[in-house]
Protein backbone atom coordinates (compact mmCIF):
# COMPACT_ATOMS: atom_id res chain seq x y z
CA UNK A 1 0.00 0.00 0.00
CA UNK A 2 1.21 3.47 -0.36
CA UNK A 3 0.26 6.88 0.63
CA UNK A 4 0.75 9.80 -2.01
CA UNK A 5 2.64 12.94 -0.37
CA UNK A 6 2.08 15.76 -2.77
CA UNK A 7 5.34 17.36 -3.70
CA UNK A 8 8.21 15.97 -5.33
CA UNK A 9 11.42 14.25 -3.53
CA UNK A 10 12.93 17.30 -4.60
CA UNK A 11 12.38 20.70 -4.77
CA UNK A 12 12.13 20.83 -9.33
CA UNK A 13 11.81 24.96 -10.06
CA UNK A 14 13.45 25.28 -13.66
CA UNK A 15 13.05 28.79 -14.68
CA UNK A 16 14.68 28.38 -18.47
CA UNK A 17 13.15 26.56 -21.43
CA UNK A 18 15.65 24.23 -22.70
CA UNK A 19 13.53 21.43 -25.16
CA UNK A 20 17.50 20.13 -26.36
CA UNK A 21 17.66 18.95 -22.86
CA UNK A 22 14.54 17.75 -22.53
CA UNK A 23 14.44 15.49 -25.06
CA UNK A 24 17.60 14.13 -23.28
CA UNK A 25 16.73 13.64 -19.89
CA UNK A 26 13.67 12.08 -20.99
CA UNK A 27 15.88 8.71 -21.23
CA UNK A 28 16.09 8.83 -17.18
CA UNK A 29 12.20 8.43 -16.97
CA UNK A 30 11.26 5.66 -19.94
CA UNK A 31 15.10 4.93 -20.84
CA UNK A 32 17.06 1.64 -20.10
CA UNK A 33 19.24 2.97 -17.16
CA UNK A 34 16.04 4.92 -16.23
CA UNK A 35 14.01 5.70 -12.83
CA UNK A 36 10.88 3.71 -14.21
CA UNK A 37 12.70 0.61 -15.10
CA UNK A 38 14.16 1.35 -11.59
CA UNK A 39 11.00 1.19 -9.38
CA UNK A 40 9.35 -1.70 -11.89
CA UNK A 41 12.88 -3.71 -11.47
CA UNK A 42 12.54 -3.60 -7.72
CA UNK A 43 9.10 -3.88 -7.03
CA UNK A 44 8.63 -6.93 -8.81
CA UNK A 45 12.26 -8.63 -7.40
CA UNK A 46 11.48 -8.14 -4.10
CA UNK A 47 9.04 -10.98 -3.54
CA UNK A 48 11.89 -13.83 -3.97
CA UNK A 49 14.51 -12.39 -2.08
CA UNK A 50 14.92 -14.42 1.41
CA UNK A 51 13.69 -12.55 4.15
CA UNK A 52 11.92 -9.46 5.33
CA UNK A 53 14.91 -7.62 5.43
CA UNK A 54 16.04 -7.84 1.45
CA UNK A 55 11.64 -7.55 0.42
CA UNK A 56 11.97 -4.52 2.66
CA UNK A 57 15.06 -2.67 1.19
CA UNK A 58 13.97 -3.33 -2.47
CA UNK A 59 10.45 -2.14 -1.87
CA UNK A 60 11.84 1.39 -0.28
CA UNK A 61 14.14 1.67 -3.31
CA UNK A 62 11.61 0.92 -5.43
CA UNK A 63 8.98 3.36 -3.90
CA UNK A 64 12.36 5.79 -4.18
CA UNK A 65 12.91 5.30 -7.91
CA UNK A 66 8.88 5.80 -8.47
CA UNK A 67 9.36 9.33 -6.95
CA UNK A 68 12.72 10.14 -9.22
CA UNK A 69 10.22 8.88 -12.16
CA UNK A 70 8.31 11.72 -11.20
CA UNK A 71 10.88 14.12 -10.57
CA UNK A 72 12.37 13.53 -13.81
CA UNK A 73 8.73 13.67 -15.60
CA UNK A 74 8.10 17.24 -14.28
CA UNK A 75 11.68 18.81 -15.01
CA UNK A 76 11.02 17.49 -18.58
CA UNK A 77 7.53 19.26 -18.06
CA UNK A 78 8.79 22.22 -16.66
CA UNK A 79 11.96 22.78 -19.54
CA UNK A 80 8.84 22.37 -22.39
CA UNK A 81 6.37 24.27 -20.72
CA UNK A 82 5.98 27.14 -22.65
CA UNK A 83 7.04 25.66 -26.05
CA UNK A 84 6.02 26.40 -29.59
CA UNK A 85 4.86 23.66 -31.97
CA UNK A 86 7.59 24.91 -34.19
CA UNK A 87 10.34 25.40 -31.18
CA UNK A 88 9.20 21.79 -30.41
CA UNK A 89 9.69 20.45 -34.00
CA UNK A 90 13.23 22.61 -34.15
CA UNK A 91 14.38 20.21 -31.05
CA UNK A 92 13.48 17.22 -32.87
CA UNK A 93 10.22 16.68 -30.64
CA UNK A 94 7.95 17.05 -33.55
CA UNK A 95 7.36 13.27 -33.82
CA UNK A 96 7.04 13.55 -30.18
CA UNK A 97 4.22 15.94 -30.07
CA UNK A 98 2.56 14.13 -33.32
CA UNK A 99 1.82 11.07 -30.95
CA UNK A 100 1.39 12.89 -27.21
CA UNK A 101 1.28 16.35 -27.19
CA UNK A 102 2.63 18.02 -24.93
CA UNK A 103 2.23 15.08 -22.60
CA UNK A 104 5.01 13.46 -20.89
CA UNK A 105 6.03 9.87 -22.22
CA UNK A 106 8.64 7.37 -21.17
CA UNK A 107 11.00 7.46 -24.15
CA UNK A 108 14.70 7.14 -23.81
CA UNK A 109 16.61 9.78 -25.45
CA UNK A 110 16.28 8.67 -28.85
CA UNK A 111 12.41 8.50 -28.37
CA UNK A 112 12.09 4.70 -28.20
CA UNK A 113 9.15 3.61 -25.74
CA UNK A 114 9.79 2.28 -22.69
CA UNK A 115 9.98 -1.46 -22.46
CA UNK A 116 9.69 -4.32 -19.72
CA UNK A 117 12.84 -5.52 -20.90
CA UNK A 118 15.03 -3.16 -19.96
CA UNK A 119 14.81 -5.73 -16.39
CA UNK A 120 15.21 -9.11 -15.14
CA UNK A 121 14.27 -10.95 -12.44
CA UNK A 122 15.74 -14.37 -11.96
CA UNK A 123 13.82 -15.27 -8.41
CA UNK A 124 17.61 -15.57 -7.63
CA UNK A 125 18.75 -13.05 -4.68
CA UNK A 126 22.37 -13.17 -5.74
CA UNK A 127 21.59 -12.09 -9.44
CA UNK A 128 19.14 -9.93 -9.20
CA UNK A 129 20.87 -7.71 -6.99
CA UNK A 130 24.22 -8.02 -9.28
CA UNK A 131 21.56 -6.71 -11.77
CA UNK A 132 20.61 -3.93 -9.12
CA UNK A 133 24.16 -2.70 -8.80
CA UNK A 134 24.92 -2.68 -12.40
CA UNK A 135 21.75 -0.72 -12.92
CA UNK A 136 22.81 1.73 -10.45
CA UNK A 137 26.28 2.21 -11.66
CA UNK A 138 24.71 2.72 -15.22
CA UNK A 139 21.86 5.13 -13.74
CA UNK A 140 25.28 7.46 -12.24
CA UNK A 141 26.39 7.60 -15.09
CA UNK A 142 23.49 8.50 -17.13
CA UNK A 143 23.06 11.36 -14.83
CA UNK A 144 27.10 12.51 -15.59
CA UNK A 145 26.26 12.28 -18.89
CA UNK A 146 23.54 14.73 -19.19
CA UNK A 147 25.42 17.11 -16.26
CA UNK A 148 27.28 17.11 -19.20
CA UNK A 149 24.87 18.44 -21.61
CA UNK A 150 23.54 21.29 -19.75
CA UNK A 151 24.63 24.52 -17.93
CA UNK A 152 21.48 25.08 -16.12
CA UNK A 153 22.33 25.51 -12.48
CA UNK A 154 18.95 24.84 -11.50
CA UNK A 155 18.70 20.99 -14.07
CA UNK A 156 22.40 20.22 -12.70
CA UNK A 157 21.90 20.75 -8.99
CA UNK A 158 18.42 18.16 -9.34
CA UNK A 159 20.62 15.93 -11.46
CA UNK A 160 23.77 15.75 -8.56
CA UNK A 161 20.86 15.02 -5.75
CA UNK A 162 19.27 11.58 -8.38
CA UNK A 163 22.94 10.71 -8.66
CA UNK A 164 24.04 10.64 -5.29
CA UNK A 165 21.24 8.47 -4.37
CA UNK A 166 21.95 6.24 -6.78
CA UNK A 167 25.38 5.75 -5.49
CA UNK A 168 23.48 5.23 -2.46
CA UNK A 169 21.21 2.49 -3.88
CA UNK A 170 24.33 0.84 -4.94
CA UNK A 171 25.80 0.32 -1.73
CA UNK A 172 22.78 -0.83 -0.04
CA UNK A 173 21.98 -3.22 -2.51
CA UNK A 174 25.86 -4.40 -2.40
CA UNK A 175 25.89 -4.98 1.17
CA UNK A 176 22.58 -6.66 0.65
CA UNK A 177 24.63 -9.16 -1.67
CA UNK A 178 27.26 -9.64 0.36
CA UNK A 179 25.44 -10.66 3.82
CA UNK A 180 23.56 -13.30 1.50
CA UNK A 181 26.40 -14.41 -0.32
CA UNK A 182 27.80 -14.95 3.29
CA UNK A 183 24.93 -16.72 4.44
CA UNK A 184 25.57 -19.10 1.47
CA UNK A 185 22.02 -17.97 -0.82
FE1 LIG B 1 18.52 4.20 -7.80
Amino acid sequence: MFKYVKHTNYPIEIKKKDLKMAKYLITQFGGANGELGAAMRYFSQKFSMPDDYGKALLNDIATEELGHSEMIASMVHQLTKNATVKELEEAGLGSMFADHGKGIYPTDASGVPFTVSYFAVTGDPLADLMEDMAAEQKARATYENLINLTDDEDVIRILLFLRQREIVHYNRFKDLFLYYKKKGY
